[in-house]
């Protein structure tokens, strides 16, 4: 979920709705807002923002708060959208994060004759605010926050009052400091085109905003937070007439990688890598997919111990720690991944976080930062962001090397730049017919299959297993049919033979093969259906331009199903929940 909050001169409305869009990434399955004018007045809405923000123009007054929703209590509908309210309709509060212990809560309150109309956890902290409010709403928050337990970023206001008081606990919040105006949002995308001056708060923080005075509280006791300065702007957001934003993305690929070159490592982050022993990741999703190409590139070229550990099941199933702990998150926000960097710090490791977001929990979180240059990534499904911390990940391969790749780090932007104009039109025609399609590679080809797989599967809703080529056999060739695509990369090196041989198989077994492989390999072109030449180049690039030709291809099977593509169903971009 993405939460937003205005006060100061302007009207709020229009500020909250423009914020709540750029935030819709975080989830889009239902919105709402609240505005403090003549009166604390509430509209909230199933839908996309675009559908519903008519509905909400009519909304009087210069402080407000919003919220777009990624359900977890409850069904997305009218009533479960966010802001919620007191008994008496005078207090308003939406909330990013969950509420552990909402149903203990929640029978206590109705016991003492709280009525609730929703299914949220998210309003026990609204009615307990209540319970606590006699015309005070920082002394009723704070009365409130102690008996929460789980994770939250709350903003609050009430009928009578200008002001607006925001808590946060494990998940993000940022205020956006103008001239006699406050912005409050989940991350820093909604104050772009208004202010570059923002404070992160810390967990534990509360602030009491009004227009002209900022006043944050830790513990009780009043905390001064330093003003940052933002380096991304508004522009970076925009869709710049591509028609989707991930074709876009996918597009400033070239840049991105080669910006996050570029910014090379500092030399602290380099002290950590080089003194490292034993190197553990932990990421989610496509972040996962970077790490298990980390673990086969670091391995392999420079025989360092590498382990590739998904943040959501670390928690609960720790491995033996030694060394470095790194958590790869484009948001630096992800609930599970953040869990397991607690963990590892509990366990003394040194941490490192890799992320895109300047300020992002993960970046409070670790001992150091290596920052991706990626730039907003605003579609739900990770491209430029993969690609620019492939380029984080390659540079430590690069370090660990004694800097063997310099030269190919260097120009791999250039055959990035070279794919993008392909033509996979034969191949989107197989994959848009398919009901299932999968993908396979060996060696650090096998977790991009993964990732291509993936990104198939989450905006085409083409179901997509990425395999290794060797596994397939074992299985999965029960389901080869006619009808069953599968994308194979093979190109040369040891396992090039291996994998001709696994294509002939799938071959024999009456399945379409769409190879990647490199450009004038006619034997392979020969003995596939569909032929896709990547630049002939070094392992590491080869990784990358198959990734990208297989961002492609799912990107254009998503448009010739006339998918969202840009916000896939029940996907959110940032996942702040464990
Ligand atoms: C969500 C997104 C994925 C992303 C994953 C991890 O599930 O939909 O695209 O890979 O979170 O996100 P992170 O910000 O930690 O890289």
């Amino acid at each position: 979920c993405g939460i937003v909050g205005y006060i100061g001169r302007r009207e709020a409305t229009p500020v909250l709705i423009q914020g709540l869009k750029r935030l819709e990434y975080r989830g889009y399955d239902s919105f709402g807002i609240a505005t403090v004018g003549s009166a604390l007045e509430v509209y909230k809405k199933t839908g996309r923002i675009s559908d519903g923000e008519a509905g909400a123009a009519s909304l009087r007054g210069s402080t407000g708060i919003g919220h777009t929703r990624w359900a977890t209590h409850g069904e997305p509908n009218d009533i479960n959208a966010h802001p919620h309210m007191d008994c008496r309709g005078r207090i308003a509060v939406v909330h990013n994060g969950v509420i552990e212990n909402y149903s203990e809560l929640k029978r206590q309150l109705q016991e003492r004759g709280h009525i609730f109309r929703s299914e949220t956890d998210t309003e026990v902290i609204v009615h307990l605010i209540e319970e606590h409010y006699d015309g005070d709403l920082l002394t009723a928050v704070n009365a409130t926050l102690p008996y929460l337990r789980g994770s939250y970023a709350i903003l609050a206001i009430a009928a009578d009052t200008q002001r607006i008081v925001a808590a946060r606990d494990a998940s993000p919040l940022v205020l956006g400091i103008g001239d006699s105006e406050i912005f409050a949002a989940s991350d820093m995308t909604p104050l772009l085109e208004y202010t570059e001056r923002v404070i992160y708060l810390e967990d534990g923080d509360v602030a009491d905003i009004t227009p002209d005075r900022l006043d944050i509280y830790h513990g009780g006791r009043r905390v001064e937070r330093p003003i940052e300065l933002i380096s991304w702007c508004v522009e970076d957001t925009r869709k710049g007439g591509f028609d989707h934003y991930m074709l876009k993305e996918i597009f400033e690929q070239p840049q991105s990688f080669y910006e996050t070159i570029r910014a090379g490592i500092d030399d602290n982050v380099r002290q950590m890598i080089m003194g490292a022993d034993e190197i553990t990741l932990v990421a989610c999703g496509t972040s996962y997919h970077t790490t298990l190409i980390f673990k086969y590139l670091a391995e392999s070229l420079c025989n360092i111990s590498v382990r590739a550990e998904m943040g959501s099941e670390f928690k609960y199933f720790v491995p033996p720690l030694r060394g470095l702990v790194i958590a790869v998150t484009q948001s630096g926000e992800t609930a599970d991944t953040i869990a397991a960097l607690k963990m590892a710090k509990a366990r003394n490791c040194s941490t490192l976080a890799i992320t895109n977001v300047q300020g992002s929990t993960v970046t409070r979180v670790a001992d150091s930062t290596l920052l991706m240059r990626a730039g907003p990534e605003i579609g739900v499904a990770a491209t430029k962001s993969y690609t620019a911390q492939l380029a984080a990940l390659m540079q430590i391969v690069n370090l660990r090397c004694e800097r063997a790749f310099d030269d190919v780090l260097s120009h791999a932007h250039l055959a990035i730049g070279d794919v993008l104009l392909y033509d996979v039109r034969d191949a989107v025609a197989l994959c848009s017919k398919a009901d299932h399609a999968f993908f396979v590679g060996r060696g650090a080809f096998y977790p991009v299959a993964m990732e291509g797989a993936l990104k198939m599967k989450e905006i085409s809703y083409v179901h997509a297993e990425g395999y290794a080529a060797g596994e397939l056999k074992h299985g999965p060739f029960a389901l080869l049919t006619p009808e069953t695509p599968v994308v194979a990369i093979c190109t040369p090196g040891p396992t090039y033979s291996v994998m001709a041989s696994n294509i002939k198989e799938m071959k024999a077994r009456r399945a379409p093969v769409i190879a990647l492989g490199v450009d004038g390999d006619k034997e392979l072109a020969e003995i596939v259906d569909i032929f896709i030449p990547i630049p002939n180049t070094h392992l590491l690039v080869q990784v990358l331009t198959a990734s990208v030709v297989l961002q492609l291809l799912a990107y254009h099977t998503a448009c010739v199903l006339q998918r969202d593509v840009d916000k896939p169903r029940n996907l959110a971009k940032s996942v702040t929940v464990e």
